[in-house]
């Protein structure tokens, strides 16, 4: 497949179509005076990610972004997602240094010059390296000193974003990171999960509160879901699967879009949650501007006897990338329509990642990427076409970069970079993007 089937004409006038990166998987962490994060610091530990691999270099997006910019705007993209790295910005999580402040403000002037609309997301990933040693997400400082940083981000860029979310996939920064023990800090240890779960979304809300005191307008939040399915017929494993999704996909859009945490949940999470907790649903739950929606695929759920949560995930039969994840666009479907009926009801929401990793070889052309965004792109498509509220769909990503635990093996992006000299080769399927986006 060489071509996608849709045009942009098939899209509601002002659907937005953008493409995504983040901050430590492109801009080369050496530069800039940046802080250590703790990426840094679990790259460092032996076995924990590919190669030993870090961000330090990246795609050197530091030095080559007005070239990556110019990528974005020639392939017609109308928004661009990118992240600010509070460790260049605070190297260490407080005091202030002025030159990462002045690289966001010459991106995002950038972004402005090229006809793209910057959408921000202060936070994906890259906890300054001090803050991780006090104990990171486990404790309540944390959300803190979040919020001092998205107010200072606000001031100093708010008036040129075009949206901002405060956290990239809460989910992952504590359930991924402080239970399955997969990325920074690494941690297998549920009573360090259930402090995350719920300072990560205690973070979320301060963040909220304080861009509200600044020019930043047009605040979200941006969650990941995978869709769940029971691996065999039974009760069992159709209960493995709800607390799977309840984990994954409701936990963080109950709290941001209803106030509650899910109740089947709580069951399990709620006595490793740090006391008082109720006390901050308010904060939490206060009004956002629209919602996010990162997707890639599905997951298997099967029962097991151990303790709470209770599940295994086992691999499935549908074609896999490079990742290992099976392709499941019905998943897609059925996780975004949930999202609108459950939670965002007439917010706008907005795809903000999806795509797929293809392997760096000549004999593996990039026909699978192609027909991946297209089956995906098809079902935005068709839920926007019903006037559901679906506003946007976004690619990740823009560039093969550092994919955390998985090092630089895995590429995500529509552009090809040769890491030992940066240079950067568009994919054929960037020249079918390029080509849909504009009709
Ligand atoms: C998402 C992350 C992004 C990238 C993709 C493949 O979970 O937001 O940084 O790693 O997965």
């Amino acid at each position: 497949m060489t071509t996608l089937s849709f045009r942009r004409s098939d899209f509601p006038e002002g659907f937005l179509f953008a493409a995504a990166t983040s901050a430590y998987q492109i801009e080369g962490h050496a530069h800039g005076q940046a802080g250590r994060t703790h990426w840094d610091s679990f790259a460092a530990i032996p076995g924990k990610v590919v190669n030993g691999e870090n961000g330090q270099i990246a795609c050197d997006h530091y030095h080559r972004w007005p070239e990556d910019l110019d990528l974005l705007r020639d392939a017609g993209f109308d928004a661009y997602r990118f992240s600010t790295s509070w460790a260049r910005v605070m190297p260490d999580g407080r005091k202030v240094n002025a030159e990462g402040l002045d690289f966001y403000d010459r991106l995002v002037d950038g972004m402005l010059e090229r006809g793209l609309k910057p959408m921000a997301t202060l936070y994906h990933w890259e906890l300054p390296a001090a803050l991780g040693l006090k104990g990171g997400w486990t404790i309540r400082e944390i959300p803190e000193r979040f919020a001092e940083f998205a107010h200072l981000i606000g001031n100093r860029l708010g008036d040129r974003l075009w949206s901002t979310a405060p956290i990239n996939e809460p989910w992952c920064v504590a359930w991924l990171s402080h239970y399955l023990g997969q990325h920074a800090p690494g941690l297998s240890d549920l009573g360090a999960a259930g402090k995350a779960m719920h300072h990560v979304a205690l973070a979320h809300g301060l963040a909220i509160e304080a861009l509200r005191s600044t020019p930043a307008q047009n605040l979200g939040a941006v969650c990941n879901m995978e869709y769940a399915i029971p691996h065999g017929d039974g009760e069992a494993d159709e209960r493995a699967a709800r607390t799977y999704d309840g984990i994954y996909n409701r936990w963080f859009p109950g709290a941001f879009l209803k106030g509650a945490y899910p109740e089947d949940i709580l069951e399990g999470l709620a006595p490793h949650m740090p006391e008082g907790w109720q006390d901050d649903m308010k904060t939490i739950s206060q009004p956002i501007d629209w919602f996010g929606v990162n997707y890639y695929t599905c997951q298997r759920l099967k029962a097991t006897d151990g303790p709470w949560p209770a599940h295994d995930m086992v691999p499935g039969p549908l074609p896999k990338t490079d990742m290992g994840w099976e392709i499941c666009p019905e998943g897609f479907d059925w996780l975004l329509r949930r999202t609108i009926r459950d939670y965002s009801g007439d917010l706008p929401l907005y795809v903000t990642e999806n795509g797929m990793a293809n392997p760096d070889r000549a004999d593996v052309p990039d026909d699978a990427r192609i027909a991946y965004l297209d089956a995906h792109v098809d079902i935005a498509r068709a839920i926007a076409a019903e006037g559901l509220p679906l506003r946007g769909y976004t690619v990740w990503s823009l560039l093969d970069n550092y994919e955390w635990a998985l090092g630089y093996g895995k590429r995500f992006g529509i552009v090809h970079v040769d890491f030992a000299t940066q240079t950067r080769t568009p994919k054929a399927s960037y020249h079918a993007l390029a080509r849909a986006l504009a009709d």
